[in-house]
């Protein structure tokens, strides 16, 4: 175990809970209970201790040798950077060698968006497919250290996902609050695994989201939705292993996709307490892209106005985002107007086709991660971002998390569902632009050779 012992107690020592309303200012214990601020009903994050006094060539140095220990610790790519973290150093923690997620150089979809270079930071290597795994050891841990009972959580999939595993680890009960029929199966599949109780609810992420706040009154029922600041206080490492991983060689641009916007806040808070440690001399900006039908916050970016306008019935084919009401939208705000960055939608065929083209990288990713590669071609072509930017994309999901998706699109059967219209099935169809359709062939020999050189004449660019 390799300790810098005297930052990690200070953090602990340090870190409370605070209202992200300036006006109000409240704090509280760590260890209180809390989701919202009990006096004026706003977010809350928490604070940890980043004073500039620490020797930011020391952190450096200890993470690094991390890499090498076999202490569970130091091989999850969250605990790894535990002297940012508001737990104690003896805390009992519920992991599954989360983060350690890879960078990809990506030049199939660096040429696609005209950009020289791409870089792909793939969360959905986490061990359950998703990014949500690396909020998900920290807000379980929370959970055990409060004596919760039973963890749950509202979700489009992924975070039920990580939830039922974390709380598998932990023997924790698990309810899991999904909307009906609007889950892809592999989510589905996962939860069902790993033990949860899954609750299908007749509405959307956002009608499951405010029953779930409603159930998490209960003493013993904790919820880990990401406006739990544990949540975040674990997604945000993702800034600190990115920066590791690049030999703290800051990029120019980060850019995430947007659903209830945990994320993008937790991105936000991870750069600039690595700016506050003097570990990075300057932030990324940070850009958030969302589908077309569901883009409140891009909509909101784009307008005078300085309060979100919840969508009532979002539509999108990238389900993980399909959300109308996005919980974190302050924080994300803050994070992308503090670096200069962005707030962007595309349509559902951006989002197919850059899906195709993050596959032909060897990547792939879920329909959600592709808005990244879909916002950052607009962004190109509107010359936010020049050719020669270091970019770097966060893909959210694993390609596996939705492969009816994929098969629909290869097959040139990717229909957009649009149920407050009356637009024909013609209408809704999209393009299979990149398609890569699957042969049937005889089994010889020839028939195969055959095979290959259509395949060849008929994907030659
Ligand atoms: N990408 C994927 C694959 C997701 O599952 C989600 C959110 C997002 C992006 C958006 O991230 O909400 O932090 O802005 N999925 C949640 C869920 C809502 O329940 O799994 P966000």
């Amino acid at each position: 175990m390799i300790e810098t012992g005297k930052l990690q107690r200070a953090a602990q020592a340090a870190a409370k809970q605070r209202c992200i309303n300036a006006a109000c200012g409240a704090s509280f214990d760590l260890h209180a209970r809390l989701y919202v601020c009990p006096n004026c009903g706003d977010l809350l994050d928490v604070a940890v201790r980043t004073t500039a006094d620490e020797d930011p060539e020391g952190l450096r140095t200890v993470w690094t040798s991390r890499l090498a220990s076999f202490d569970p610790r130091d091989r999850s790519g969250v605990w790894r950077y535990r002297e940012l973290l508001p737990f104690a150093a003896d805390t009992h923690i519920v992991t599954l060698s989360e983060g350690n997620t890879p960078i990809y150089d990506a030049p199939v979809s660096a040429a696609y968006c005209e950009l020289d270079a791409l870089t792909l930071k793939h969360q959905g290597c986490n061990p359950t497919g998703s990014f949500k795994d690396t909020g998900m050891t920290t807000a379980v841990t929370q959970a055990v250290i409060l004596g919760a009972r039973t963890v749950v959580c509202a979700s489009t999939g992924n975070t039920a996902a990580s939830l039922a595993a974390y709380a598998a680890r932990a023997e924790l009960q698990c309810a899991i609050l999904v909307p009906r029929g609007q889950v892809s199966h592999a989510k589905l599949a996962q939860s069902l695994d790993y033990g949860a109780a899954v609750l299908e609810l007749d509405g959307n992420f956002d009608d499951a989201m405010r029953v779930i706040r409603e159930l998490a009154e209960d003493e013993e029922i904790y919820l880990v939705n990401s406006i739990n600041p544990f949540r975040i206080e674990g997604q945000k490492t993702v800034a600190v292993e990115l920066l590791h991983q690049r030999n703290w060689r800051v990029p120019d641009h980060v850019v995430v996709p947007g659903g209830n916007l945990g994320n993008s806040s937790a991105l936000g808070k991870g750069f600039k307490e690595l700016k506050d440690l003097r570990l990075i001399d300057r932030l990324p900006r940070l850009s958030v892209v969302q589908a077309e039908g569901a883009a409140p916050f891009a909509t909101l970016f784009g307008s005078e106005s300085d309060m979100l306008r919840p969508i009532e019935r979002p539509q999108t084919l990238a389900t993980a985002i399909k959300i109308g009401a996005p919980v974190s939208w302050k924080k994300a705000l803050q994070a992308v107007l503090e670096t200069g960055g962005r707030a962007l939608s595309v349509s559902e065929q951006e989002i197919a086709d850059a899906k195709a083209i993050i596959g032909r990288d060897g990547v792939g990713c879920e329909p959600a991660s592709a808005t990244t590669v879909a916002g950052i071609k607009r962004l190109v072509a509107s010359g936010d971002i020049g050719s020669e930017t270091d970019v770097v994309a966060v893909l959210t999901g694993h390609i596996l998390k939705d492969s009816d998706y994929a098969i629909d699109y290869h097959l040139n059967q990717l229909y957009t569902i649009d149920s407050a219209t009356s637009r024909t099935k013609e209408d809704r169809h999209l393009a299979s632009t990149y398609s890569n359709p699957p042969a049937r062939v005889k089994a010889t020999k020839d028939a195969i050779l055959e095979g290959l050189l259509r395949h060849q004449s008929e994907h030659r660019d």
